[in-house]
């Protein structure tokens, strides 16, 4: 009878474990669709069930929080002005929306408390800085909180220092893995463990490199006691490669359409 129960619920257990090992997480918002890093792309990524959004940041010339990719805005609101050289006042002038079709025309650059705002309790974000250490103290000033925020920065000092001022918070290290001509690959996996050791990290969140990210990397992780994230996938054979992994997180442009990929098609 208990070998019964057990060969139920044991596909039962597994299934259910599949569908939630992974957080989807949603690539500048649902930005397949509505313009990166808009509240209009953060909210249709909760809309298509996203666990946590991806967002990029960057500070204004008045040490304002704003939430775009590129150091200037020539690509997004068309304007080839570097965000360190505008107020928060000029950035909020801009149209960050027609760019990515007409209906999106007067989307605005939100603020980090602007998007903060819109986070769901049991979801979270993964603020990426894409700037220096002198965003520390603008952060500070910000309602951040612990189980909703994660800090993700291509920058060593930069998560170094988020984990000495917030020691309660998550910080990963960004890196991807580059080839030169040579077919020399960088960084090698023993720099990839000095710096997320150097760094204090709370884990690693990689360029989803199927040939790169092996299994006996993630081994290492996770001995280690890391986290492992990737990013961006936006197919779905790499999706279940990284799955396979076990991979924590994968970051995707098209959130809905990943998780539908993943769930209906196993
Ligand atoms: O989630 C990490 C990823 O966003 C890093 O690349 O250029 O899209 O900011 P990028
Ligand atoms: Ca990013």
């Amino acid at each position: 009878m208990t070998a019964k129960i057990f060969s139920f619920l044991l596909p039962l257990f597994l299934v259910t474990h599949w569908a939630h090992a992974q957080d989807i997480v949603a690539h500048r918002g649902a930005s397949h669709m509505a313009p990166e890093n808009t509240l209009a792309a953060f909210h249709l990524a909760w809309k298509e069930g996203a666990d946590a959004i991806e967002g990029d940041f960057r500070l204004t010339k008045d040490g304002h929080i704003v939430c775009v990719h590129d150091e200037d805005f020539k690509r997004t609101a068309n304007l080839p002005r570097r965000v360190q050289t505008l107020t928060l006042a000029e950035v909020q002038k801009l149209d960050a929306g027609s760019w990515k079709g007409p209906q999106f025309k007067g989307e605005l650059v939100p603020t980090l408390d602007d998007v903060l705002a819109i986070v769901p309790k049991d979801k979270r974000l993964f603020l990426e800085i894409k700037c220096g250490p002198e965003i520390i103290p603008a952060l500070k000033k910000s309602a951040l909180k612990p189980d909703q925020v994660v800090f993700i920065c291509f920058s060593k000092d930069v998560i170094a220092q988020c984990r000495q001022h917030f020691p309660d918070f998550k910080a990963h290290w960004l890196t991807s893995y580059t080839e030169d001509i040579l077919g020399r690959v960088e960084p090698s996996s023993k720099d990839v463990f000095k710096t997320l050791a150097e760094t204090k990290s709370s884990g690693l969140d990689i360029n989803a490199n199927t040939d790169r990210v092996t299994a006996e990397v993630v081994k290492q992780l996770r001995e280690g006691g890391y986290e492992f994230h990737c990013w961006t996938v936006d197919d779905v054979a790499t999706a279940k490669h990284f799955r396979q992994l076990g991979v924590d997180s994968i970051t995707t442009n098209r959130p809905g359409w990943l998780r539908t990929q993943l769930t209906e098609k196993g």
